[in-house]
């Protein structure tokens, strides 16, 4: 059988599993290229801010102890990504905001769903841990959501984040612009 092939964890289908849901959320988000359905935005929001709460609280420190303190290299990049994503979410969301935050998010999720990703590599080491970290992740609280902030400072910040994760910010962002698709490539 191929790596391909083998059947998913249940670590790596529960947190896919996320990530599908939070694909879903943010399609709906953008009900028209140009307007953003904001009370569907705000359950993406909050899901993605737990979402990443999970991996950064839970997952990432226990694959650290199951490699005896070593963190995981990846982790670091996924970590930078995190960051620019939680800061996508601070000003007012437009579609352009939402088309970089999906662009990230296509990149991102690769990095822990795909073979020998992070999330299959928790299946691999997680032995006899794996029930109590499902359980863990199941329970993990809900993060405090701040409310949007526009400020010239959380754009140079922005900017700031998303150049250390390797993106870049679009001249367009924080001004109501369609999203053309090729931005998905
Ligand atoms: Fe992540
Ligand atoms: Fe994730």
């Amino acid at each position: 059988m191929s790596q391909e092939d083998r059947e998913a964890g249940p670590l790596a289908q529960f947190l896919a599993e996320d990530h599908r849901r939070l694909d879903a959320l943010l399609q709906s988000a953008l009900v028209q290229p140009t307007r953003v359905n904001r009370e569907v935005y705000d359950q993406f929001r909050a899901g993605l801010l737990r979402h990443i709460g999970m991996e950064e609280k839970i997952l990432f420190p226990a694959v650290q102890r199951w490699r005896g303190g070593d963190p995981l290299p990846i982790t670091a990049k996924l970590r930078l990504d995190h960051g620019a994503l939680a800061t996508l979410l601070m000003p007012t969301p437009t579609p352009a905001i939402l088309a970089t935050i999906r662009r990230l998010l296509m990149d991102h999720n690769v990095l822990e769903e795909g073979p020998g990703g992070v999330y299959d590599l928790c299946d691999r080491l997680a032995g006899s841990d794996a029930e109590s970290l499902l359980k863990a992740l199941r329970a993990a609280p809900s993060v405090a959501v701040m409310p949007h902030s526009d400020s010239p400072a959380v754009m140079t910040i922005l900017r700031r984040v998303l150049e250390r994760a390797g993106y870049r910010m679009d001249t367009d962002m924080g001004t109501d612009v369609p999203v053309t698709p090729a931005q998905e490539s």
